[in-house]
């Protein structure tokens, strides 16, 4: 099945033609992420005024770069929701335009579902074992959910503030970072050969610096008992059980800002020192990592998974790959993420093959006639 995927809930535009929800014949993204770094986060209208402009020449470069007529596609799959408003009416206007004058079936495609099949993508569908626990984290959504050999997909736990991604952008702000901060906290961390302080003993190794805290979401009577850096190794050892698989990454932000405003305080204001920075970017990335794969671990534990992967814009981080991976070892588990780091992003390709995994799923579901609208809360997988 030759599926054309649509993509603009945030800020890029991308279009790909990818067969049977694993070959990939184009995938283009047009992104207006530059704009973005000098207000350090995106502003919907710019993103929105930026699709409009990028769709069609995106549509055509995918279509001329895969090599195949329009015509072929047996269907039109886009991202309905959630995403910002404004970005998802470009991208639902012209799929629903192309399905209508093409008479091509249209899928509407839950963002974070796609986010957890771009595993797929490259991949033959005999190779995973089921089920699997997939941690999908980027700047709008940190999910964790179990995946059926059926194709079902339950979630487990979400985000109770800030998506981590969105953490990561926000501390990279407060540090004086690049937008987007997780590509900027991970390159002044590995620069400044500040030690990694997620290690594979976990054992921290800076000691100019304290450990931000971990909100573990844990029984209080518990939390106040260990240090909250000390946690993971105690759950992922059995020395007590956590069943909330929910997370919260506001409180370490707030540290984190905490700390900065000191330290300009103390410094009168100056710029703050490469090395504090640097410090605090190793330590914040340190706690991120450290909540996400032991969230992953236990739930991978729980659930009997045979396979857990990482996906969405964080899945590109290499310490929390590195993390996730000792401890896919320790279980004896299949460790993946997208095989590209464009896989890991927004992409079109990805909601291409979600499209084919919800067809193959419910045919009949989807027609040349029903067409899209926008869904910005959009919940459900
Ligand atoms: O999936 P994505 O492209 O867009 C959303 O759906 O949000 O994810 C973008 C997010 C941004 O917050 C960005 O800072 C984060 O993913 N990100 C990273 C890395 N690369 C992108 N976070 C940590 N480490 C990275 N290497
Ligand atoms: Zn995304």
């Amino acid at each position: 099945m030759l599926i054309l995927g649509v993509e603009t809930s945030c800020d890029e535009t991308a279009v790909a033609v990818v067969r049977d929800g694993r070959d990939v014949l184009a995938n283009v993204i047009a992104s207006s992420a530059a704009l973005h770094v000098a207000t350090g986060g995106i502003v919907p209208e710019v993103a929105a005024r930026e699709h409009v402009g990028a769709i069609v020449p995106t549509l055509a470069e995918a279509l001329r770069s895969a090599g195949v007529q329009f015509s072929a596609l047996d269907a039109v799959a886009v991202t309905h929701g959630p995403g910002l408003a404004s970005s998802l009416i470009s991208g639902v206007a012209t799929a629903n335009a192309l399905a209508t004058f093409g008479q091509k079936k249209l899928i509407g495609v839950n963002h974070i579902y796609a986010h957890i099949r771009a595993n797929w993508l490259e991949r033959a569908e005999c190779e995973f074992q089921y089920p699997i626990v997939t941690l999908t984290a980027s700047g709008g959504h940190n999910d964790l959910v179990l995946v059926k050999e059926n194709g079902s997909v339950k979630l487990l736990g979400e985000t109770t503030d800030d998506a981590a991604g969105e953490a990561f952008d926000k501390v990279a702000r407060l540090l004086g970072l690049a937008y987007p901060g997780g590509p900027a906290i991970e390159r002044v961390v590995r620069e400044s050969r500040v030690p990694h302080l997620v290690t594979p003993n976990m054992k921290y190794q800076t000691p100019n610096i304290s450990p931000l805290p971990r909100a573990w979401l844990l029984e209080k009577s518990i939390a106040r008992s260990i240090p909250s850096e000390r946690v993971g190794e105690f759950l992922r050892a059995g020395k007590f059980t956590l069943d909330n698989f929910d997370f919260s990454f506001s409180g370490v932000k707030s540290e984190v800002r905490r700390r900065v405003e000191h330290e300009s305080a103390k410094n009168k204001h100056r710029k703050l020192s490469p090395e504090f920075v640097a410090n605090l970017a190793s330590e914040f990335q340190a706690s991120v990592v450290d909540i996400l794969a032991t969230k992953l671990f236990l739930a991978a534990q729980k659930f009997h998974a045979r396979e857990i992967h990482l996906a969405g814009g964080v899945s590109a981080n290499t310490a929390l790959r590195a993390c996730v991976e000792r401890y896919a070892t320790r279980l004896g588990v299949t460790f993946r993420y997208p095989v590209k780091i464009s896989y890991c992003t927004d992409n079109a390709a990805m909601i291409a093959s979600a499209g084919y995994f919800l067809h193959r799923r419910n045919p009949k579901k989807y027609t040349t006639k029903k067409l899209s609208n926008i869904e910005p809360g959009l919940t459900e997988f």
